[in-house]
């Protein structure tokens, strides 16, 4: 009787060491299996890490709600979207710069959604990632984001839940932080996108979509095969809203590129000159440029002066198929776009890494703390078909960069194949130190940056903002064939995991 007591507290003890020793085990905090909600191994939850107050400052509120949306490109060409109050463009947001924002998103459609405030320096619990730092929003139910607008600048709000299919559905918007002392009466943004309405979006998967891809030169056959129609602010063609502005009037034109093609826009010559890049004001005194070369996911914003004359055009420069979608007519009071469009002359082209920032991270190249080299480059896999990988695995089991706060990291970026991959920094800025192996005179900083076949870039970021962040190439295709990776801080975990029964699905 007695013997068989001691037997089973034994038996008891035994099993509860080996759960202990497996909770401890590296293999398993590492592995697939996620910690279980609760079970803290030590490490702080990321909902734990310190939140914004709002103190005394402004609350902004607003409400987004994602919905179905019958939406009408142009005349003739009407889609099913997916839409945050049901316009396309989403509502645009403008707070002004330290204002308290809280955004309730409100899910009436039957899939899952979340909201990602693409560029904004916020507490990694705010970023919109299902599976790593919420779940995601379920049919019916809602969610409300709070975060300081810390910084002024053009900033922009998607979906993260499969972003690759909900973002081409129309899941964006702009979010505007504004100065407290306004430089321009007049302010614009316009969100350039690419849709596939007349055709499927094309399946990459297949060989001939590889192949095809991979003959090209451009770096994006991939993305020119699947789509069909461009949209400026939701709008193709004529069905365009013309910007009304007097000769002589200046504005700042803000653009972001929700799409996954780079766009190569043409002013008036002498019209236009870059002001910021992803929300960083540039140093320029370059008065001869009319292009502006935007990469997917990429912000620019622009000093426009009007020329004299009733009617301009700012559009697409005209060497790709769907180019006549992407015109913008600037017209006066009085007139109206009927007139036949026709661009500028090229001048130079001002893209992400023309110009250096005014404000940089590092006064000189640091000595980083973490360093790693993230090859970009694209295969097949088995039964899957095409893959983007970094350093040859596809997400989630891509190699994460690990660092511990403080640290200053070092990315060596490399395009070993034959496609653009715009990759993007959550939670944090870099700057951009080399291009192929040169220093740039005026460092850029960014937290986007355009790496296109056979380029090198080297970028340098403080870990200064505690959490679990993606690292991925913004063409959302890319990165839902593996071209994702994650920032992972040291002490802390997140206790959300990719799908499951909220269907978490990031990519
Ligand atoms: Cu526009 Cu992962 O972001
Ligand atoms: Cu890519």
């Amino acid at each position: 009787m007695k013997r068989k007591m001691i037997g089973s507290i034994l038996i008891t003890l035994l099993v509860a060491i080996g759960v202990l020793v497996f909770l401890q085990s590296p293999w398993y905090k590492n592995g697939e299996m996620a910690l279980p909600k609760g079970v803290t191994d030590g490490e702080t939850s990321i909902l734990d890490v310190s939140a914004q107050e709002k103190g005394d400052r402004h609350v902004k509120k607003f409400e987004l709600t994602a919905q179905d949306t019958e939406w009408q490109i142009s005349e003739g060409k009407k889609v099913n979207a997916w839409t945050y109050n049901g316009t396309v463009p989403g509502k645009s947001i403008r707070v002004t710069e330290g204002d308290f924002v809280q955004v309730k998103l409100k899910n009436e459609l039957d899939v899952p959604v979340t909201i990602h405030w693409h560029g904004v320096l916020l507490p990694n619990k705010m970023d919109g990632i299902p599976g790593l730092t919420q779940d995601a929003v379920q049919p019916g139910e809602s969610f409300t984001y709070e975060f300081i607008a810390q910084d002024a600048g053009t900033y922009w709000y998607h979906s993260h839940q499969q972003s690759s299919v909900q973002v081409d559905k129309g899941l964006y918007g702009s979010f505007i932080v504004e100065e407290k002392e306004k430089k321009y009466k007049k302010d614009e943004v316009f969100i350039l996108d690419e849709w596939a309405v007349n055709q499927e979006k094309e399946d990459i998967t297949n060989m001939g979509g590889m192949m095809k891809g991979a003959m090209s030169g451009d770096g994006e056959a991939d993305t020119k095969q699947m789509y069909d129609t461009f949209t400026v602010n939701g709008k193709s063609g004529k069905a365009i809203e013309p910007l009304v502005m007097e000769a002589g009037e200046k504005a700042r034109l803000r653009f972001v590129n929700a799409g996954y093609q780079v766009h190569r826009l043409v002013f008036p010559e002498g019209s236009m000159k870059v002001i910021e890049n992803d929300a960083e004001r540039v140093v320029s005194d370059d008065n001869n440029t009319n292009v502006l070369e935007i990469a997917p996911g990429e912000r620019v914003d622009v000093e426009f002066t009007k020329p004299d004359q009733d009617t301009v055009f700012i559009g697409q420069e005209q060497n790709i198929d769907y180019a006549e979608d992407m015109i913008l007519p600037v017209v006066s009071n009085e007139t109206h776009a009927d007139q036949e469009a026709s661009l500028a002359r090229e001048a130079g082209t001002a893209k992400g890494i023309s110009y250096g920032s005014e404000e940089l991270i590092f006064d000189k190249t640091p000595d980083p703390d973490v360093t790693y080299d993230m090859d970009l480059s694209m295969g097949m896999s088995m039964g899957e078909g095409m893959s983007f990988q970094i350093n040859d695995k596809t997400f989630p089991d891509t190699p994460p960069i690990k660092v511990q706060e403080g640290d200053i990291v070092k990315v060596t970026l490399r395009n070993k194949g034959r496609m653009n991959h715009p990759m993007h920094l959550h939670g944090h800025r870099f700057q951009v130190e080399s291009k192929n192996g040169k220093e740039f005179e005026k460092p850029i900083v960014k937290d986007l940056i355009h790496v296109k076949p056979g380029e090198e870039y080297v970028i340098y970021f403080k870990a200064d903002n505690v959490g679990e962040w993606l690292f991925h190439c913004h063409d959302n295709n890319h990165a839902a064939r593996g071209m994702v990776t994650i920032v992972d801080y040291e002490g802390v975990y997140s206790p959300f995991e990719l799908g499951g029964q909220e269907k978490n699905q990031p990519n």
